[in-house]
Formats: structure tokens, C-alpha cells, sequence
């Protein structure tokens, strides 16, 4: 179940009156109930539940969301714990490790850190680990390697490690549990690794979580991994990616290698951006933890890999996988979205006969340029399908054409995409129309084949009740300004908006808290995309948000801008992190927290990365820190909007006269704070633009 899913059923599940009603006595008033609000003190109740949208709001202090605001406020506990505390009333199961697994994880992960020093200890020193030190000297692995992969020894024998971790405190079934013990069928339980090199596998955040072990010299297997174990599943495991990360950040570029002793070999001559997946070609899962960290995958393959190999099959699956996800192209207009990934696969083939170990060694500066020439995938699969049929007969064409065609589909710019059909039709002496007649048609049958098992669009946004006739109808109220034509007309469209959403509610028009019109996966509104952009920029942007908000006198941003319980819990997250760990990395900071929010996180940043990887060039950061002001203000009016709409059901359906004078005067301020954010924006725009009077305009106005 995907976590908003999860978050969608435990709202259907719960009857948001009963919920609040055990903390707030609620009386019914029309469709909605209402009551003493909890977080401020009066006398008259302006505190509104709405069973429709499962939504609160307190039309006296302005405080409102879903159940799990509610709770979250009441309880004053972090979203995680409310999230646990409702599933649980609701009967709905989150895959979550209970605190008794997550215990017995922990141990798992003790376990290994205690198994990887003894092996370590093993390897430096006694005459025992002799034979493995000489074996990695004649492999040329010097003393810094040794020490920064946590290179060991397991010695020959039954119960070395068996021994030394009970002497640790752990149990025979904890050994056999993460796969470092195997269990004897006549009971006991014996070494796993045995007179072998061991070879740490560990997490992105450095914690060992397996073992390699290779045979020293020949035999079979030459590698013994670990099992899968709770702690260890190999299709997610990357080797070296918690050594590799930042560098392969840093020179936005990922170099796959096939195997251990390649990746070791060359961290230890500088290329640092080295990683292996664990032997099986790379998962899709694989390439999307990559992916976080660069799209520019080179893929060093042997000479004889060509079509039959593991390796090659990884290069099509990082193209595929690539190339699957939505990404925004900008326009005159704004953005658009394509459903490619502009992403950059290639591979550098290594001289017939070597692997990049015995590159490595022999030169490192023949590595470095087969890996800077590394050709990109596409010209590769052309010269490689163009040598498997007669491209001088009318048959090896077509036969040709067909083959390379799901390759040509997946190149989402439109200069490549024009490059490699004139490069295919000069191969093959037809006409470049010939080839992109072949192309259009493919890429419909394509397109038909994937909307018959495609996803509904989700259902329409809820229109609220109209009020009964004769009942005071705010929206006739001279003063209030038409409901779609809040933001001055010359406003510039905001970057996000892109024909991804066109199947979903336009974000101005719904207010994101309204639960039925949240759709089962997660969509990009202006909630997300503003988020998106502080959790990339968030070291620029927050602290001139800070400044720049206050000088216009305009509210800081506060957690509760945000609607949505899961893009708020992010943000409280990026917030604790700013606070907790200023020197920090993001990314291993949010792979700690709630399973939920972590998803959320990587679905914003993955977001936010394909729009900072496909804007124009010369949007630059005060662009984006304009658009952030513009987008908070955008948030503040829908969400007065949304208010302004509970408040006119509720004015709709209250009789007392006392009540209805309560809520008139909370209708008229509410005008009065949509018009100040109104101003502000305007405000806003004007001197942004007045600043920005001799750069480019970025986007077109209307
Ligand atoms: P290689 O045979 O290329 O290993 O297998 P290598 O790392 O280059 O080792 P050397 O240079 O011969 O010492 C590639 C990868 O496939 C997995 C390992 O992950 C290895 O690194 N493998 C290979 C196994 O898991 N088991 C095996 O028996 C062989
Ligand atoms: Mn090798």
C-alpha cells in the first residue's frame, strides 16, 4: 500500500466526528457539527467539524485541518506517532517494524558490526591471516583500502566466529538469523564463512549488513555471499554507495562495475564514484536509489558482454527504468510534462580479455578515458543491432528498424531524438520520415497497449452543499472578490503547472485538505512543488524566506502552511534536521525517519530534482526564490478560500442569531485576510518585477 493510500483508509475507516467528538463535545448543526474550540478559549462555539470532507476548522482562532491535524495538536505528538495511534483504531496495518523488530534488527546490525571486526582483527594480525594479506598484496590492495572497506579474514575452522560471538552475548539463532552461522541438521550450528576473504557489504549509511567472501586463489564458488535476512536483501543493496555517494553526487555521474574487487580497485586509485550492484544485473529498485544521486549512469562492461550478458540486460533495465517517470520540459509557456527522463546511460567498454580491475592496475589513465568516452547507450545499441542483419537488404532493414525502435521511443529530447533517427536512416539509406512514420506508429501502439491497463482518473472534487434558499449568502456579499479570479491577471503561471495535472483537481480551485479530492498517488500541487523547492534549495532559501517575508509583512512559514499531514511532516522533518544537523546529509538524515515520510521525501526530492535538472538555464536562484514567495502567498489564499467555503456552509445552516453574528465577523476578517494576501501578492509581484526589470522574463505572461 503506498503511504497515502494508508493515509486515505484510515480517514474512510474513521469517522472524524466520533474522533474529535471524544475530545470536544460536538453539537449537530445542519451537515456539519460544531463545539467549544479545544485551542483557544471562548464562549461561543466557532469550532466546526465536517463529516464530508472529514475536515475541522475553528472559525475563531484559525485553526483547522484533518484527523490527524487534530490529533497531532491535541495529543501534541509528532505526526508518526498520531499516524500509529489512528491505524491502529482503524483496524488499518502499516508495514511498519513493530518496536520488538525494530529491536531484533538492531541486533542483526550489532551482530555484524561485531562479526566485521573480528574478521578485520583477523586479517592485521597472527600468522593466520598471512595467507589473506599476501593474497591482497598480490593483488596490489594497500593498507588504506584494507581499512576504509573493512577488509577481513575468516579463518579455517567451524566455530571461530561462532565462538567469539557468543562470548559477545548473542544466540546461535541470531547467528543463523543473519546468515553468519548454518544451522546442522543434528543441532549446533557452524561458520558460514571459512578460510575466506571477507568483504563487508554495507548499507548507504555505512552499516554492515552481509558479507562476501572470496575463496583466496582458484575454486568454487569463488564469492560465498550472505543469505538474504531481514537486514539484507540483495536486489536493494548497492555495494559502496555509502562510500561512493557524495562523489558520485558531486560529479553527477555513477560508474556501474560488475564486480567487489573492481570497485575496490578503483576507490583505491581515486575514482570514487564507483559502485556494483551484488553480482545479478541491476534491479530497477537498484537504479532508482541510484537515481537520487545522479541520472548519469556509465556502465563499464567487458568486451564480450555485447547483447548475452547480465551487464548489458542492467543497461537496458537503467534505461527502462529511467526512462519511465514523468519529467518536465520547460516551454515558452511554463512547463509541460513528457513522460521520459532525461537521463544519460552509457557504457565504456573495456579491451577485449580485461575487466576494469586489470584496467585499473595496468592504467589508470586508460580508465579514465574509457570511462569520459564512454559511449552513450543509444549510438551503442545502433552499432550493436546494425551488426546483427544485412542492413544492404530491404528485409535486414525493416528487421533493423523494428529493433531499434523501443530504443529510439525513450530519448526525451527532441534534438537527440532528431539526431539518432537521422543517424538510424543514414544506416540504413531511407528517409528520416520513413523512420519517423516507423517511430509514431510504434509509439501508438504503445500508448494503446498501456492505457487499457492504465489508472482511472480519480474522482471529482466534492462541491459543497448549496445553501438553502433565504439563508444569508455570503458569496452575493458585494465585497467578495469572484472565487476563481484571485491572483492578479498578469501574474506569471506558477512553474509547477504542467499537463501532469490536468487529470488532477487544479490545485487553486480544491483545497488539498479536502480528503476526497486527494488522489490515491501522490500529485504535484503547489503544496508539493513549494516544498520541493525548499528541501532542494533549503540551505539558500529558508533563510532569505525569513527575511524576505518579514520585510513584506507577510507571516513566516510555519508547518501548518502545509495541509497535506505527510508533506508537513516532511517539512518538520527538513526543520529538525536544519536545527539537529547543520553539517548533515539530507538524504541519510530522512532514510531515518517514519517509512511514510521517508517515501514522501524521496518522492518530493526525486521531484525536485527532475525540475531542477530540466529548468531553463537561466532561471536562476532569486527566480526561484520569488516563485517560493508567490507560491506561499498562492497556498495562504486557497487556504482562506477553503475556509471562506466551510464558513459559508456553516453561515448557511446556523439559525441562532448570536452564532450568526459570531461567524459574520469572522467572515468579514476573512475577507479581510484574503484581500492582504491578495495585496501582498500583488504587492509582491510588482516589486519583484520592478527588481528583475532588466533579466529576462522566464516564462511569457498572459
Ligand atoms: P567477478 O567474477 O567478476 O568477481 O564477479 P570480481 O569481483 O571481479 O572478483 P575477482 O576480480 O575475480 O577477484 C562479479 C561479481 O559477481 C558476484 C560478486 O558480487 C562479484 O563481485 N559473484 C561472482 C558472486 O556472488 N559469486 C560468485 O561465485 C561469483
Ligand atoms: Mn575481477
Amino acid at each position: 500500500m503506498t503511504h497515502n493510500s494508508v493515509i486515505q483508509e484510515i480517514k474512510d475507516r474513521l469517522d472524524v466526528v466520533t474522533v474529535i467528538g471524544r475530545y470536544v463535545p460536538l453539537k449537530k448543526s445542519g451537515g456539519s457539527y460544531k463545539g467549544l474550540c479545544p485551542f483557544h478559549s471562548e464562549k461561543t462555539p466557532s469550532f466546526h467539524v465536517f463529516p464530508q470532507t472529514g475536515t475541522w476548522k475553528c472559525f475563531g482562532c484559525g485553526a483547522g485541518g484533518d484527523i490527524f491535524t487534530f490529533v497531532e495538536k491535541k495529543e501534541n505528538l509528532p505526526f508518526p506517532d498520531v499516524l500509529r495511534m489512528l491505524a491502529r483504531e482503524a483496524g488499518v496495518r502499516l508495514e511498519e517494524p513493530r518496536p520488538e523488530v525494530r529491536d531484533a534488527l538492531n541486533r542483526l546490525r550489532d551482530l555484524h558490526l561485531q562479526a566485521a571486526s573480528f574478521f578485520q582483527s583477523q586479517l592485521l594480525a597472527g600468522p593466520e591471516g598471512k595467507r589473506a594479506r599476501d593474497y591482497l598484496a598480490r593483488r596490489e590492495i594497500n593498507q588504506e583500502t584494507i581499512e576504509k572497506f573493512q577488509l577481513g579474514y575468516a579463518r579455517d575452522g567451524w566455530e571461530h566466529l561462532i565462538g567469539y560471538l557468543r562470548g559477545k552475548g548473542f544466540t546461535l539463532e541470531e547467528m543463523v538469523q543473519g546468515g553468519l552461522a548454518i544451522q546442522r541438521e543434528s543441532g549446533g550450528a557452524y561458520d558460514r564463512f571459512r578460510n575466506r576473504l571477507i568483504i563487508p557489504i554495507r548499507d548507504v549509511q555505512g552499516r554492515v549488513i552481509a558479507f562476501g567472501g572470496r575463496i583466496l586463489g582458484d575454486g568454487e564458488p569463488k564469492y560465498l555471499n550472505s543469505p538474504q535476512t531481514p537486514i539484507f536483501d540483495k536486489s536493494q543493496v548497492i555495494f559502496a554507495l555509502d562510500v561512493a555517494k557524495r562523489a558520485i553526487r558531486a560529479k553527477d555521474q555513477v560508474v556501474l562495475v560488475e564486480g567487489y574487487m573492481d570497485v575496490i580497485s578503483a576507490h583505491q586509485r581515486g575514482f570514487k564514484n564507483v559502485v556494483a550492484a551484488m553480482g545479478t544485473s541491476i534491479t530497477p529498485r537498484q537504479i532508482n536509489i541510484l537515481s537520487r544521486y545522479s541520472r548519469n549512469f556509465v556502465f563499464a562492461l567487458d568486451a564480450d558482454a555485447a547483447g548475452a550478458r547480465a551487464a548489458w540486460r542492467g543497461v537496458q533495465i537503467a534505461q527502462e527504468e529511467l526512462s519511465r517517470r514523468g519529467v518536465l520540459i520547460p516551454t515558452a509557456h511554463g512547463f509541460r510534462t513528457e513522460n521520459r527522463m532525461l537521463a544519460d546511460v552509457s557504457v565504456a567498454i573495456m579491451p577485449e580479455g580485461k575487466d576494469p580491475d586489470d584496467v585499473l592496475r595496468e592504467s589508470p589513465e586508460m580508465w579514465r578515458a574509457l570511462i569520459e568516452n564512454a559511449i552513450p547507450v543509444v549510438d551503442y545499441t545502433l552499432q550493436q543491432t546494425a551488426q546483427q542483419f544485412d542492413l544492404t537488404t530491404a528485409a535486414g532493414k525493416s528487421q533493423f528498424v523494428q529493433k531499434i525502435l523501443p530504443t529510439l521511443s525513450k530519448i526525451g529530447d527532441p534534438i537527440q531524438r532528431r539526431h539518432y533517427i537521422g543517424k538510424a536512416a543514414g544506416m540504413v539509406r531511407v528517409r528520416e520520415i520513413d523512420i519517423e512514420e516507423a517511430l509514431k506508429l510504434f509509439e501508438r501502439q504503445q500508448r494503446r497497449s498501456s492505457s487499457r491497463g492504465g489508472r482511472k482518473s480519480p474522482a471529482p472534487p466534492p462541491v459543497p452543499p448549496a445553501p438553502p434558499p433565504g439563508a444569508v449568502s455570503p458569496s452575493q456579499s458585494p465585497d467578495l472578490p469572484p472565487d476563481d479570479v484571485v491572483l492578479s491577471s498578469d501574474e506569471e503561471p506558477p512553474l509547477w503547472l504542467n499537463e501532469n495535472l490536468a487529470t488532477e483537481p487544479a490545485p487553486t480551485r480544491v483545497a488539498p485538505s479536502q480528503p476526497a479530492a486527494r488522489p490515491q498517488q501522490p500529485v504535484i500541487g503547489a503544496e508539493e512543488h513549494l516544498l520541493g523547492l525548499i528541501l532542494l534549495y533549503y540551505q539558500d532559501l529558508l533563510p532569505w524566506l525569513d527575511e524576505e517575508l518579514a520585510a513584506q509583512q507577510i507571516d513566516p512559514l510555519y508547518s501548518e502552511d502545509f495541509s497535506d499531514s505527510l508533506n508537513r511532516a516532511v517539512f518538520e522533518a527538513l526543520d529538525d534536521f536544519r536545527f539537529d544537523e547543520p553539517e548533515g546529509d539530507l538524504i541519510a538524515f530522512m532514510s531515518e525517519q517514519d517509512a511514510r515520510v521517508q517515501d514522501h521525501f524521496l518522492f518530493l526530492w526525486d521531484y525536485a530534482r527532475r525540475f531542477e535538472r530540466t529548468k531553463p538555464r537561466h532561471i536562476q536562484l532569486h527566480h526561484l526564490q520569488r516563485e517560493a514567495v508567490t507560491s506561499l502567498i498562492r497556498l495562504r489564499l486557497n487556504h482562506a478560500k477553503e475556509t471562506q467555503r466551510q464558513l459559508e456552509i456553516s453561515l448557511a445552516e446556523t439559525s441562532a442569531p448570536e452564532e450568526l453574528r459570531s461567524l459574520s465577523r469572522r467572515f468579514q476578517e476573512l475577507l479581510g485576510e484574503r484581500r492582504k494576501l491578495e495585496q501582498a501578492m500583488l504587492a509582491y509581484s510588482q516589486a519583484a518585477r520592478w527588481a528583475n526589470n532588466n533579466r529576462p522574463a522566464y516564462v511569457t505572461s498572459r
